[in-house]
């Protein structure tokens, strides 16, 4: 086992991971965009429920070079409007990069319909990255009467969970969980300057310096 096998990353905030999973959902509509630069925005609009998203994903679009591209589905019941999101994803088709649900929105901690969304979404465009915001509710899964509640999550290509949220941790401390490891790698860079291998736990550049000098080339 690596690393790489782990399924997902500890962030700052619901915030970070929030973004981080914006930048999987680029990365996995347009390959090579991290190297490159964004060449075509029009592709990479995000799905909200209208009126409960939550102000970090704007914000992460606008971090990550692809504009404020949001696109508010109606809901019912502080969940989407199974028949209002179909049509939009219908009509919108080719210009969808995510499509993200709240499993506990930061304003009335309903859930989404996560089964619903996901067959949907996937119906119409497979392509779509499907990010729950489970900053509130992941904790569900830890109590057996809630954790039908979050049916479907499984199945999300990635999920945020705010420990520091709900489980009284005194620090910040944020999870971005996703469905397939591998898919990490679509953001992830390599410096050999102290990530040699794997668990380079306890490198610093000063220990993975040549004996006679610094690294030659930093970052790279
Ligand atoms: C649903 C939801 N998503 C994301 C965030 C952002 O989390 P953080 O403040 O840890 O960056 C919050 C914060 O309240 C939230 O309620």
């Amino acid at each position: 086992m690596t690393v790489w096998d782990v399924g997902g990353v500890t962030t700052y905030g619901g915030t970070g991971s929030n973004t981080t999973a914006m930048m999987l959902a680029r990365e996995n509509i347009a390959p090579g965009t991290m190297h490159q630069g964004v060449s075509d925005a029009t592709r990479m609009h995000i799905v909200v429920p209208a009126g409960i998203g939550h102000y970090s994903v704007k914000s992460a679009l606008g971090w990550i070079g692809c504009g404020g591209r949001i696109i508010e589905v109606p809901t019912r019941g502080y969940r989407y409007d199974l028949a209002a999101l179909e049509r939009t994803l219908r009509q919108r088709q080719g210009e969808i990069m995510a499509v993200v649900a709240y499993t506990g929105d930061s304003r009335t901690h309903t859930v989404e319909n996560l089964r619903a969304v996901h067959d949907l979404t996937r119906a119409v465009d497979p392509r779509i990255w499907l990010h729950a915001d489970a900053c509130w509710d992941l904790m569900c899964a830890f109590a057996p009467e809630l954790a039908p509640k979050l049916a479907g999550i499984e199945d999300f290509d990635s999920v945020t969970v705010d420990p520091h949220k709900v489980m009284d941790i005194p620090y910040a401390m944020s999870a971005l969980l996703v469905r397939d490891p591998a898919s990490l790698r679509l953001v992830s860079s390599y410096s050999g300057l102290i990530m040699q291998e794997d668990f380079a736990f306890g490198q610093s550049p000063r220990s993975s310096a040549p004996r006679n000098g610094p690294p030659s080339s930093c970052g790279r």
